[in-house]
């Protein structure tokens, strides 16, 4: 069956995974992959994480099946985290997943399912899996004008342009909080006007919430999907764990439907989880539980997340600084204004190329720079090489 198969081309993320680990230079430095890194370079466990694993295994007496849709304290955890007080439990559906992209599968595969003829809405630019996973279900799918590359920020006008096409039922894709890629995030006024929006034309907001904690802060990054939640009938939200807790392998994530329909909503995210993995993960869904529903492993947490949010401005403050020493100019001032971990730093491919063959720095092909990559060590080197590459 295999043999006259040409297999896909792994994203573009993927790929540079691989030419970073092919690539024997001892002064190489990653800012391609999105995992964060300590000003040492690590990517540890969080404090809050091993003490929640260690009671675990002290407790936990069965590995047995939990539920199609996971555990549901797990499900209730995340949705106060991510929707706090802004709609009442009853109307929230819930179900695990693994990992954000099993979540955000899951939402779009219903979403075929229910509505076949729904176009998904996809900023320009976005996260690359988003038009992949979408184009593998055969939705229709448009783009929004989303990045101003001259200003650094969004551009408003085009977007809220695009947004007045979408049409009823169909779905706009929203990055939660730390736009991936381009770090460039919606104020609150913004959302204002795109739940406005919503309301009118009947388009349903599906927010991807995968850096929650990494842009202002946890309540500050969640306001934009909890004005939706307090104001739209339905909101689709895919959220992920990997980052702010550090359990990127353990593949923790969740699908939350804001409804009228919670039961039968219910029903539907068990059956598509039942044809597609059966029983979501359950080891890194029982740490967040713990650490959410324990004031101490809470507290704690926080002040990790806390630590790793600091850690990634003052990244990006440093490389702005650096880079404003190098050129001379505040052509790159930007980067402090950007949330999260991404900025796009405004590379060519070729520019792109040149600074990962001579100068061993990696970053993704359309110029997108994981700041939470740079150590006090690299930033010197990144700004030189940047300045350089770019002139
Ligand atoms: C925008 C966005 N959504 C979802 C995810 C999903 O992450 P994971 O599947 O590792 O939880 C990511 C991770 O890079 C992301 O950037």
């Amino acid at each position: 069956m295999f043999e006259t198969v040409t297999p896909p081309e792994p994203d573009k993320i993927i790929r540079l995974m691989g030419m970073f680990a092919a690539d024997t230079r001892t002064g190489k430095v990653d800012l391609g992959v999105g995992v964060y890194r300590s000003p040492e370079g690590k990517t540890p466990v969080m404090a809050a994480v091993k003490q929640a694993e260690e009671r675990i295994w002290t407790a936990q007496d069965s590995k047995s099946y939990v539920g199609l849709r996971g555990d549901l304290g797990y499900l209730d955890a995340m949705r106060h985290l991510i929707l706090g007080q802004s709609v009442p439990a009853d109307r929230v559906a819930g179900a695990g997943t693994p990992g954000g992209t099993g979540a955000v599968r899951q939402v779009l595969e219903t979403v075929h399912r229910l509505a076949p003829s729904a176009t998904v809405w996809i900023s320009d630019p976005t996260w690359p899996n988003h038009p992949a996973i979408i184009d593998h279900l055969g939705q229709k799918r448009q783009s929004y004008r989303y990045y101003d590359a001259a200003t650094g920020g969004i551009d408003r006008t085009g977007m809220m342009a695009d947004l007045a096409r979408v049409g009823r039922g169909d779905l706009i894709l929203l990055h939660g909080c730390c736009h991936n890629p381009t770090g460039a995030d919606l104020l609150l006024d913004d959302w204002q006007e795109v739940a406005a929006l919503c309301a009118r034309t009947g388009a349903i907001p599906f927010v991807d919430m995968a850096y929650q904690g990494f842009g202002l802060g946890l309540e500050e990054d969640a306001a934009g999907v909890r004005l939706l939640a307090a104001t739209l009938p339905e909101v689709l939200i895919a959220a992920s764990c990997s980052k702010n807790f550090g359990l990127y392998r353990e593949r923790v994530g969740a699908v939350l439907i804001v409804t009228t329909g919670k039961a039968a909503a219910e029903g539907v995210l068990a059956g598509m989880n039942r044809q597609n993995f059966a029983f979501p993960p359950d080891h890194g869904a029982r740490v967040v539980q713990e650490i959410l529903g324990d004031e101490t492993l809470g507290a704690l947490w926080r002040g990790e997340l806390d630590g790793m949010r600091r850690t990634m401005e003052g990244n990006r403050r440093a490389l702005a600084e650096a880079l404003r020493e190098e050129t001379g100019s505040d052509r790159f001032g930007f980067l402090a204004a950007h949330r999260g971990m991404f900025s796009l730093i405004g590379a060519t491919s070729t520019q792109v190329d040149r600074l990962r063959e001579v100068h061993g720095i990696y970053l993704v092909g359309d110029g997108r720079m994981n700041v939470a990559g740079l150590t006090p060590d690299t930033i010197p080197r990144v700004a030189q090489a940047l300045a350089e590459v770019l002139a």
